[in-house]
Order: structure tokens, then C-alpha cells, then sequence
């Protein structure tokens, strides 16, 4: 993540003279679980790590957590289970000696339509997409509401929202997500904790690029975006990181499309 200067249609922007230094997000220090060692959840790992937060991700899948180096703690575990979400809460929180943020960002999704998907599928999506941000996001509320602090961001996705063809069981997750925070939201309030989405537009990552090689696919994705273009996880961690800080202390239950504008048109 490049806080010390930017760039938009060839004009460059000079960091501000306090430059990173500042903090101004106040993420140093705070102790962070990203939970999916994917796209998305691996550039929000290193982007905190960037910003000097102290960063525990998780997955399955040992590859995905071997390709963030050996500078950034990681854990294995199965967040489709029960014991495997709330045992990784807290390792997490034992490792980091307590717990500020949680970030969800474990997905999956299978296209095919609704007439022709089987029971296993629906129950495993469900389960990865949602059940798991239900029992990360109450272990984790535990703490926070405890401790008085706490900020919860979870990656729901323009599906939450968009009737997208073939996505019936990965649409009502996101739907259910978005209704969840918002409960989240409400009752925590009170006590310092907040949880908020991002929710993007087609981003190429592993969940994405299979199908959007496909032929076709990605001109006609692209072609529905207003801003011309699909997304990079690079347009994700800013916003993560913005509801993760104290900046966002007063927002709570928003779900913050990110998506070059496709849920506008
Ligand atoms: N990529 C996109 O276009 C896009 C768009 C909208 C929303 N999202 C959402 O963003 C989040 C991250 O997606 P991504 O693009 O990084 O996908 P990804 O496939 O790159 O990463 C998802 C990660 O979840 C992990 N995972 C899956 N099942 C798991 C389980 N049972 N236990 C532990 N880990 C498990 C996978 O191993 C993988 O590393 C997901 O919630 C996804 O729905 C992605």
C-alpha cells in the first residue's frame, strides 16, 4: 500500500508533509485476524501489516498462507466448522494478546443455476459465506464488546445485492451477510464495536479468474462497469482498512460498494 503519494490519469499528488509517519489511520499497534488467505484477504494482510498492525491470517489452505512470507503469523484452520471458527479466534487472540479487527475475507462460489444445484452446494457455500462470519464475528464480538473496542469488516460482494444468474446460494449468502452485520451493528454500538462490508464488483482473483477467462466473459463484465474497468484487490484494502480504523468510529451496519459504480447501473 503506497500512503506516501498517488497517482490518478498521469497527475501525481505529493504525499501531505506529515506523510505516513502521521498514522492517520491509527492501525499501529492494533491487533488484527484476517480470516482467507486469498486475493483479497492476503493484500488486506500485508496492507495492515504495512501500516504496523500486528496481523494473524487464516486459512485452509496452507499454500495460500505459505505465499505471505514468513514476516506475517499465520494459522490453519477449517472455517466451515463450528470448532474451527471459534478455536481460531482464540489462537488469534492469545497470539496477539487480545483483538481489535477482524477481518472476513473466505469465500466460495459455485455457477450453476438454481434448477441444477445440488444440496451439497448450497449447505457448503452457506457455510464457508456465512455461517462462518456469524460464528468469527459473535467469538470475536465476545471480546470486543468485553474490551469496549472492537471493529468487524466482512467482504460481502455486489451479489449481495444484484440478482446475478447462477448465483443463487452465493447471493443469499451475501444478502444474509449484509443483514448480519447490520444486527452486529446494532447491538454492539453501544459498547465501541462496529461492523461494516465492503462489498466489491468482479475482482480477478482465484474465486474469479477461471470464469472470467472464459471467452467473452471479461469484456462483458468489464462493458458493465461504469468506470470502465473490473476491479484490483488494490482497490479493496483502502476501504478495509478505512472501516477498520478509528477514522470510521461512527460508521456501523454500511455496506461500502466498491465496484467502479456497477450497482448503479
Ligand atoms: N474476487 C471477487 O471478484 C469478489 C467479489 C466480491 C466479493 N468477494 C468476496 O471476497 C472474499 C475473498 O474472496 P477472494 O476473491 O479473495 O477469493 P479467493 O478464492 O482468492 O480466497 C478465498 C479464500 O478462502 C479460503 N477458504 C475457503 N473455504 C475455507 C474454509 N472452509 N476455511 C478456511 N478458509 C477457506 C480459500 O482457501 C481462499 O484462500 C470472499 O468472501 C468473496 O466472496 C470476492
Amino acid at each position: 500500500m503506497d500512503l506516501v503519494s498517488s497517482s490518478v490519469a498521469g497527475r501525481s499528488f505529493p504525499a501531505p508533509a506529515n506523510g505516513p509517519a502521521a498514522d492517520w489511520l491509527g492501525l499501529s499497534g492494533r491487533k488484527v485476524l484476517v480470516a482467507g488467505a486469498g486475493g483479497i484477504g492476503s493484500a488486506v494482510a500485508l496492507a495492515f501489516a504495512e501500516a504496523g498492525a500486528a496481523v494473524v491470517t487464516a486459512d485452509r489452505d496452507p499454500a495460500r498462507l505459505a505465499r505471505l512470507g514468513a514476516e506475517l503469523k499465520t494459522l490453519e484452520a477449517d472455517l466451515a466448522t463450528a470448532e474451527g471458527c471459534e478455536d481460531l479466534v482464540a489462537a488469534a487472540a492469545g497470539t496477539l494478546g487480545g483483538l481489535d479487527i477482524l477481518i472476513h475475507a473466505v469465500g466460495i462460489n459455485h455457477r450453476v443455476p438454481l434448477l441444477d444445484t445440488a444440496d451439497e452446494d448450497w449447505d457448503a457455500i452457506l457455510a464457508v459465506n456465512l455461517t462462518s462470519a456469524f460464528r468469527l464475528g459473535r467469538a470475536a464480538g465476545r471480546l470486543m464488546v468485553a474490551a469496549g473496542y472492537g471493529r468487524q469488516v466482512y467482504f460481502s460482494s455486489v451479489s449481495g445485492l444484484l440478482a446475478h444468474p447462477d448465483h443463487g446460494p452465493y447471493a443469499a449468502s451475501k444478502g444474509g451477510l449484509n443483514q448480519l452485520l447490520r444486527v452486529m451493528a446494532r447491538e454492539w454500538a453501544a459498547s465501541g464495536v462496529t461492523a461494516n462490508a465492503v462489498a466489491p464488483g468482479y475482482t480477478d482473483t482465484d474465486l474469479t479468474s477461471a470464469h472470467l477467462n472464459r471467452p467473452g466473459v471479461r469484456d462483458h463484465y468489464t462493458a458493465q462497469v461504469p468506470a470502465g474497468r473490473l476491479g484490483s484487490v488494490a482497490d479493496l484494502t483502502g476501504p478495509a482498512l478505512f472501516l477498520a480504523s478509528d477514522r470510521a468510529a461512527f460508521i456501523t451496519g454500511q455496506v461500502l460498494y466498491t465496484d467502479g459504480g456497477r450497482t448503479l447501473v
